[in-house]
């Protein structure tokens, strides 16, 4: 899926490369005036373009359009890519490493080549490797590479807080960052509802001692994804919502601030040259600035330990 701006700098060309998770994309319809999905499945992609279409008259997207050329997507502004493998029941995302790799090497050359000022959007698993390798193949420079990283994560925990507590998501603040999925780090001491420090009320917050059992919570965010795979095959609805949030962020230039996946060598401790989730503000220029969390000692270490692992799997990797 990619965003692009063809005519103009506030003119925005929204195309898709992928099927179900791009198509959450629709749930902010006047994000930008032209809509491409992009797909090796021919039939499959005239049959998502055409069911678009349809739809158009209820939506303020002028163009919707898909094509597997390349070419259609020429002067990108965003371009947000979902294709690749994706998780079979009880597959890591870990696994799926190197088969999304030969896809991106295939995808990214492309992108450069019709969309060299573009920003890239990564949503493919593993997303914090993925967004490595983008960055590696693409060639640009980090703030045009992000991964949607654990947006979602911590949209999942929002909506699990929100039930604990009889509160709509957004009134649950909650910062879970790190690798998206099984490592990922909640930051109970930043956990609040109208700037009341639940962790302040509840010191056990998140430990083994604590009554409440908000590690559970987390476990259920961590556990999330796998669930909805087992029950329908895949994930659409949520990533698709939280990837449309993103790209109205950078496409409005909103400044707003997200947990997204961005190169963290020199933060928190972490040596390596991988990508991992921390607050960033998303504008349009891409990710203009990291809001630097103070983390426990255990949180940092924690997001060391996710950086060997990751980093131990890009090493291998034939770019
Ligand atoms: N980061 C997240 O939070 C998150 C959440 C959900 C899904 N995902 C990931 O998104 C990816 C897609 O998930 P899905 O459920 O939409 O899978 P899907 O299998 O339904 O769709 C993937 C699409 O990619 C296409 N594709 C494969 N190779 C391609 C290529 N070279 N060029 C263009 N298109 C190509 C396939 O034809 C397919 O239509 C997976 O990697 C999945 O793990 C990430």
């Amino acid at each position: 899926m990619y965003c692009h701006t063809p005519c103009g700098p506030w003119s925005t060309v929204v195309h898709y490369i992928g099927n179900r998770v791009p198509l959450g994309m629709q749930t902010k319809p006047d994000l930008c005036d032209e809509l491409c999905l992009i797909d090796v499945m021919e039939d499959k992609l005239k049959g998502e373009v055409m069911d678009l279409q349809h739809g158009s008259l209820f939506c303020k997207t002028h163009k919707i359009v898909g094509d597997k050329d390349y070419s259609t997507t020429a002067h990108s502004k965003v371009v947000v890519v979902t294709a690749g493998a994706r998780q079979q029941e009880g597959e890591s995302r870990l696994n799926l490493v190197q088969r999304n790799v030969n896809i991106f090497k295939f995808i990214i050359p492309q992108i450069v080549k019709y969309s060299p000022n573009a920003i890239l959007l990564v949503v493919s698993n593993p997303v914090d490797i993925l967004t490595y390798v983008a960055w590696k193949l693409s060639g640009f420079p980090r703030h045009r590479v992000i991964g949607s990283g654990t947006n979602l994560d911590s949209g999942r925990f929002r909506h699990l807080m929100g039930e604990k507590l009889h509160l709509h998501p957004s009134s649950c603040h909650g910062w879970i960052i790190g690798e998206h999925g099984d490592s990922s780090v909640p930051v109970w001491s930043g956990v609040n509802v109208a700037g009341v420090s639940l962790k302040g009320l509840n010191p056990d917050m998140g430990t083994d001692a604590d009554k409440e059992d908000w590690k559970h919570v987390h476990k259920m965010v961590v556990d999330g994804a796998y669930e909805v795979i087992k029950l329908k095959g895949y994930t659409s609805w949520a990533i698709g919502m939280s990837v449309a949030d993103l790209v109205e962020s950078i496409l409005k230039n909103l400044h707003k601030v997200h947990p997204v996946s961005t190169l963290v060598k020199g933060m928190h401790g972490v040596k390596e040259e991988v990508f991992l989730s921390v607050p960033c503000v998303l504008g349009n220029s891409g990710l203009t600035d990291v809001i630097h969390m103070t983390l426990k000692p255990e949180e940092e270490k924690q997001l060391s330990n996710s950086a060997e692992t990751l980093w131990g799997v890009q090493k291998e990797l034939t770019l």
